[in-house]
């Protein structure tokens, strides 16, 4: 497995306030990687900036050996990178077929993006049930599905999901995980994602970096984190036995 995407140092900054500080991830072709932090580690600025949506101060990220830094974000997209931000935007107005649609229209021909429409619609059957109501009207749940659904018109080789679990219930955001993993091993997607919490991304992803303050505070295969330990760790910045101190 050669490594698709590669970030190496990476430095990021808006104005005085530095996001992140020499970050180094890669993502192997075919894996499924999930970078876990507090709520302003980082996560969704990483993303940005492989998404090309937010420059480097210093670094270098590479897409399958390429350099991608100061790329234009539509042409990191035609290269085959998809992110799907956080917070569900989808188009309410428009039905659900036509959010496929849009998705769709950055690539694909016409004829294309309704063989597509039909290919999401197998791997999401509720949204299929779902085409013609208005984007607005779907659950939270539903809407996580189309805009993951609407990245994946893109045709992407490498998908990014900006904290896909947040506020859904976790039978909700098992049905997700599995779809999306799914898609994986259907059409060799890679993965990266961001979550908040470890607990229900530990089963699903094959590797973790934690991500607090802007750094890397670990990174493992999934299979070595099961006990949670070294994650809160690195999450909440304490030794464990320093807990027991206290109390
Ligand atoms: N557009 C922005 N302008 C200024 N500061 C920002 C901007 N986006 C994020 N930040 C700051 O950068 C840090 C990292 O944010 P973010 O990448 O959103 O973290 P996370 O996604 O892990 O919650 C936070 O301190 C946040 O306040
Ligand atoms: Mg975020």
């Amino acid at each position: 497995m050669g490594r698709m995407l590669e970030v190496l140092s990476a430095n990021v900054s808006y104005g005085d306030m530095v996001a992140l500080r020499d970050v180094s991830i890669y993502v192997q072709e075919g894996e499924a990687v999930c970078v876990i932090g507090p709520n302003g580690a980082g996560k969704s600025t990483l993303m940005t900036a492989i998404a090309g949506g937010v420059g480097l101060r210093s670094g270098h990220i590479r897409l399958n050996g390429e350099s991608i830094a100061g790329v234009k974000p539509e042409d990191i997209a035609a290269l085959g990178v998809t992110m799907v931000p956080e917070g569900r935007h989808v188009f309410g107005t428009l039905t659900v077929t036509d959010n496929l649609r849009i998705g769709g229209m950055l690539k694909s021909s016409s004829r294309q993006i309704a063989d597509d429409i039909e290919r999401t619609f197998e791997i999401f059957p509720r949204l299929r049930e779902r085409s013609g109501s208005l984007a607005a009207r779907l659950s939270g749940g539903e809407q996580q599905m189309l805009v993951v659904a609407r990245g994946l018109m893109t045709r992407p080789r490498l998908m990014m999901i900006d904290e896909p679990s947040l506020g859904l219930a976790p039978m909700i955001t098992e049905q997700i995980y599995h779809t999306v993993l799914e898609m994986r091993s259907r059409d060799g997607l890679t993965l990266l994602i961001n979550e908040q919490s470890s607990e229900r991304i530990l089963k699903h992803a094959d590797r973790i970096y934690v991500l607090r303050g802007g750094r890397v505070q670990l990174e493992d295969l999934a299979v070595n984190l099961r006990d949670g330990k070294a994650i809160s760790q690195a999450y909440f910045g304490f030794h464990p036995q320093d807990e027991g101190a206290a109390s």
